[in-house]
């Protein structure tokens, strides 16, 4: 028996439920030598800005225990620049999903302009939700009323899905995601890195030079389990599951909860197939329990 392993994201089809989360796989050419984006859902690339970004000073990234730490301040090429270099270079049938930020709602807005008028992306993400960016981010993903504000200003700049990315550093994620259904989201993500702080005793010192990070990585797996459950529960938007995702255990689990589909983030550092090996480990979960279509996986949670 081979499984359909095919879903729908916001009126995406994709191939099978496996994406590459924003951020930890670059523009997706960085990729190519170790995985064919067309035999993924799809990448969502690195968050892109109206203006080119360098990003924090480093230290910028440490391990942890089960995870990393990062406060890389969403450095990036600028949309132009990835409009004009990046998207051409990627293998045409992949799924690519572009992923905005922005310091204020028009920025982002202007960012969804462009991309809207590219040809060859399937989808917008909005990243709401950026845990160690003073200006933007985590505003937008903390507070219900900027959240709807960022929302109204990005939707009528697509007519592509428009998704949107939820932090975990709120205290419910039921609210926030009602907010995104609300103002017409196609679909939610989530989450994002759990802010946090290392410390190093010997210099008595936050361990990154911007002082708070996100953290990712199976440390924050349960968190992510706990919100996707509670957002699938008080919203019919899709959810793509997104936090320390690193086998085709840890995908299903997200799939039980209500996720549609999922993303490989941090486990790209330590295997950059990753991604693939969930597919594959998907197809022999479904042949094990003999499912015939991924899909009756979604929100099949036994409580
Ligand atoms: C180094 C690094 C950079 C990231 N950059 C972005 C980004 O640009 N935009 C975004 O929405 N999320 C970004 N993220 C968050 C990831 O997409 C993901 O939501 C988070 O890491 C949790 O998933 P994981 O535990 O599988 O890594 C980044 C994460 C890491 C580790």
């Amino acid at each position: 028996m081979t499984p359909d392993l095919s879903t729908e994201l916001a009126g995406i089809p994709l191939r099978n439920p496996v994406l590459l989360a924003s951020g930890t796989a670059g523009y997706g050419t960085e990729m190519l030598p170790f995985v064919q984006l067309e035999q993924l859902g799809g990448l969502v690339a690195k968050s892109l800005t109206l203006e080119p970004r360098t990003g924090n000073p480093p230290p910028r990234i440490a391990e942890t225990p089960a995870g990393m730490l990062n406060a890389i301040s969403l450095e990036n090429v600028g949309v132009d620049a990835f409009l004009a270099d990046k998207l051409p270079a990627l293998p045409p049938h992949a799924t690519l999903i572009a992923s905005c930020f922005g310091t204020e709602p028009g920025l982002y807005a202007r960012v969804c302009e462009r991309l809207d008028a590219a040809d060859g992306l399937a989808g917008i993400e909005i990243n709401a939700s950026c845990p160690h960016v003073k200006s933007g981010g985590i505003e937008f993903g903390q507070d219900p009323a900027s959240l709807s504000e960022l929302i109204r200003a990005c939707r009528p700049a697509t007519e592509l899905p428009l998704l949107v990315k939820l932090s975990p550093n709120v205290t419910s994620i039921a609210e926030m995601a009602r907010v995104c259904e609300g103002e017409g989201a196609d679909g939610i993500c989530l989450i994002n890195a759990v802010q946090a702080l290392m410390v190093d005793p010997e210099t008595r010192r936050p361990v990154l030079a911007n002082g708070l990070g996100g953290l990712s990585g199976p440390a924050i797996l349960p968190i992510a389990l706990r919100m996707v459950y509670q957002a699938a529960q008080a919203v019919s938007l899709p959810i793509c599951g997104i936090g320390g995702i690193r086998s085709a255990a840890d995908a299903v689990a997200f799939l039980l909860c209500g996720a549609t589909a999922i993303q490989v983030g941090t486990a790209n550092y330590a295997n950059p197939s990753a991604a693939v090996e969930i597919r594959d480990g998907l197809a022999d979960y479904c042949r094990r329990h003999g499912i015939a279509a991924v899909s009756e996986l979604i929100g099949a949670l036994r409580v």
